[in-house]
């Protein structure tokens, strides 16, 4: 693989926020990092920075605020955990104040305990703050207290406070469309993903329990520097198959089971979302490989619909009648496809959408309806496309040959000027091709 040292610039991070400052004018606009999550006693969950508040400033540490004002003379400034030497020598470094005015390019930057005593002289002229109100206790209680001031005040010459208004739409709408850094680094994360696959495929046997399995997928993914996964990895085997975020991957596998991963490395904080399913022994069984095939194609019309133009929700019309029709000729649905489509009758083994935007979050944000309607794709936008089959406890009235059968096949999928590239194509799906990587594994 190509070991590309990719990274958003600082010239990419500074064009973001000048876009949303010209989205959203007059006032200024209040963003909070997340905070660290306690696990158990003393010890806490990973830290990963909030998607939005990296995607504006490519700051990685926790309980950080940005304040951007447009047209004022601190344009941009940060509040940060100060520089501690007592932190360093137990956890390890952190930017400090200055470390935020340098390299992150604020215009200033103040520690955190200063923020109370700072933010309201920050937002003085401001007659709207656009703040996601409910995101963040401490701001929210600040924010609201400095209203509350301004407008006490108001008689004596403080302008008040007009309008608190949510930010995060304008937000998602721009993380909706990625830029070529963006779909490098997306890239990069599916590219290791596609090294976790093979090595899973050749993991996989009679025996093998899904946490074995796991270990032999994941690993790739840390030795090839994906800090992380974007999500925790699905590796059912068998029934497991049918829970949809099946995660507890304790199970051992059976020589008759299908194997699906759902899986996707973080590279640059941008996360992969890949599912692919085959068969343990290395050959399908007549009924898997019937319903198999069906998924694939389901999945291979999807994604041709893709382009420009393209409502979002008619790719998942085009996967789901696909599986429909294929249903009712194997003789598990019955009626026309219009009946069983109007009656969404293939719910019971077709119950998730086809597709969700991918980027900084695997469900990605951007809205999936405006006003007009559906929202149609535009070349810039990333999108999965992951039909699936599953005949768990809810298909009971299936023939036996079908029962306990779960398949999902996902790819990532970039639109294009004039259709739309499979970023993850280089891991395979074609039924003949999984089976000659495990019988080249034995
Ligand atoms: N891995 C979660 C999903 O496919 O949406
Ligand atoms: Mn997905
Ligand atoms: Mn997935």
């Amino acid at each position: 693989m190509n070991h590309r040292s990719l990274a958003i610039s600082s010239a990419e991070f500074a064009r973001r926020r000048r876009r949303l400052m010209d989205s959203l004018p007059g006032g200024a606009i209040v963003l909070a990092a997340g905070h660290d999550a306690a696990r158990n006693n003393d010890v806490d969950h990973e830290y990963r920075q909030a998607s939005s508040f990296w995607y504006l400033t490519g700051f990685d540490e926790p309980d950080a605020v940005a304040v951007l004002r447009p047209g004022s003379h601190t344009p941009y400034a940060l509040f940060v955990r100060p520089y501690d030497p007592t932190f360093e020598i137990w956890v390890g470094h952190r930017a400090g104040v200055r470390g935020a005015v340098g390299p992150l390019a604020a215009n200033a930057a103040y520690p955190l305990e200063q923020l109370d005593a700072q933010l309201p002289k920050l937002l003085a002229d401001c007659d709207t703050i656009h703040y996601a109100l409910g995101s963040d206790d401490r701001l929210d209680g600040i924010i609201s207290g400095l209203v509350k001031r301004r407008r006490s005040m108001a008689q004596r010459g403080l302008k008040s406070v007009r309008r608190i208004e949510d930010p995060t739409a304008s937000i998602d709408l721009m993380r909706q469309q990625k830029s070529d850094a963006e779909i490098g680094l997306l890239q990069h994360a599916i590219d290791i993903t596609a090294q976790g696959f093979d090595a899973a495929m050749r993991a996989a046997a009679p025996g093998v329990h899904e946490y074995e399995v796991q270990a032999a997928l994941e690993r790739p993914f840390r030795q090839l520097g994906s800090p992380r996964n974007g999500y925790p990895s699905i590796v059912a085997g068998g029934a497991n198959a049918c829970i949809l975020h099946y995660v507890r991957n304790r199970d051992a596998l059976g020589a008759d089971d299908l194997l699906l991963i759902d899986a996707g490395a973080e590279y640059g904080y941008y996360t992969a979302d890949v599912t692919r399913t085959w068969p343990v022994s290395g050959k399908f069984t007549g009924p898997q490989r019937a319903l198999y095939d069906l998924v694939l194609e389901s999945q291979r019309k999807a994604i041709a619909a893709v382009k420009p133009g393209v409502g979002f929700d008619d790719v998942h019309r085009v996967a789901t009648t696909t599986l429909v029709d294929g249903l009712i000729t194997l003789g598990i649905l019955d009626g026309t496809t219009d009946d069983v489509m109007e009656r969404q009758a293939y719910r019971d083994y077709y119950m998730h959408a086809t597709s969700h935007w991918l980027g900084l979050d695997v469900h990605d944000s951007g809205p999936y309806r405006d006003d007009k309607g559906q929202t149609r794709l535009r070349p810039g936008m990333v999108l999965t496309v992951e039909p699936g089959l599953y005949f768990g406890p809810q298909a009971k009235q299936t023939p036996e040959i079908y029962q306990g059968i779960g398949i999902r096949i996902e790819d990532d999928v970039l639109v294009t000027a004039d259709g739309c590239r499979v970023l993850s194509e280089a891991i395979p799906s074609e039924p003949s091709e999984l089976e000659a990587i495990v019988a080249d594994a034995r």
